[in-house]
């Protein structure tokens, strides 16, 4: 079900329901959207902490999940890549957008697991709550996006192959789907592969997601890191240890991958 937040003044606007999903292994007219092969073994999608993700994500947790710096990277990178009065839907969100405050867009659709959150976001002119772990078909219309932008919660998906051939079935082709992340996690809901990676290899995993579903192009990789995680001769120099000092040195490292459905527009 969408809902618009209770405190935005817009009219909501009802969706079409959707068609069906060819994100599955059903056969589509071309074979765009398919799933060619499954990136996880069992194990890599299994969590330490049991419980539905409904009940972790019951509280809302109105708190940021990276630091500034990471967000600030984050904001450009959006500003360069989501256009202006597009359709975007931010999937896994909350109460913070991070898209840039001076852009305007047609419409912004939340998702996440915790209502009372994604109520507080002021960017979202709708949203809905689904847990993508039990279902990952998403009550959206197909090819009705122009951005889907997914921020540090990639690593809590355990069917990862189906959300992003659902994530390719609700962009517009030439749609750009971003993806970011970092090192930072809950780590008892996070999957055994992103758990017992790397910063290399979750790079790899999540490029593997685009290139499991035909039809994503080629997943270029942004990587902003601070100076001692890119192998730099960090705290060297005074102002690196003043820095250090006053917490400054060292921020969030920053990875995201940007993949389109189809082409990337010129
Ligand atoms: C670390 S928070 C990030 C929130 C937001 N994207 C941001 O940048 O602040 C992780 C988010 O993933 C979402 N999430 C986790 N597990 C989920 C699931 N099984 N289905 C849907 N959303 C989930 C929760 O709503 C939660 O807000």
């Amino acid at each position: 079900m969408l809902c618009a937040p209770p405190q935005t003044l817009r009219p909501s606007r009802p969706l079409l329901p959707p068609p069906r999903c060819s994100g599955s292994t059903q056969p589509s007219p071309s074979s765009a959207g398919n799933i060619r092969r499954q990136v996880l073994q069992p194990e890599g999608r299994a969590k330490l902490d049991p419980r539905s993700d409904r009940d972790f994500y019951a509280f809302p947790r109105l708190v940021k999940h990276v630091d500034d710096g990471f967000l600030a990277t984050l904001t450009d990178l959006y500003r360069e890549r989501v256009r202006p009065e597009s359709d975007v839907l931010d999937l896994m969100s909350s109460w913070v957008s991070h898209l840039p405050p001076e852009m305007l867009f047609r419409r912004v659709v939340g998702h996440g697991l915790n209502a009372q959150e994604l109520a507080k976001n002021p960017r979202l002119d709708y949203f809905f709550v689904s847990d993508l772990n039990r279902e990952q078909r998403l009550e959206l219309e197909s090819a009705s996006f122009d951005a889907v932008l997914c921020t540090v919660s990639v690593q809590y998906l355990q069917s990862p192959e189906k959300v992003f051939a659902e994530i390719h079935r609700v962009l517009k082709p030439g749609g750009v789907c971003i993806v970011s992340f970092s090192n930072r996690m809950f780590y008892e809901k996070a999957i055994g592969a992103w758990r017992e990676g790397s910063a290399y290899s979750r790079v790899q995993l999540v490029t593997q997601y685009f290139q499991c579903v035909e039809g994503f192009t080629q997943p270029e990789v942004v990587r902003r890191l601070p100076p001692s995680d890119a192998g730099g001769k960090s705290g060297s120099s005074p102002l690196e240890a003043l820095m250090r000092l006053f917490g400054q040195a060292n921020s969030d490292p920053f990875y995201a991958l940007i993949s389109y459905r189809n082409f990337k527009p010129m």
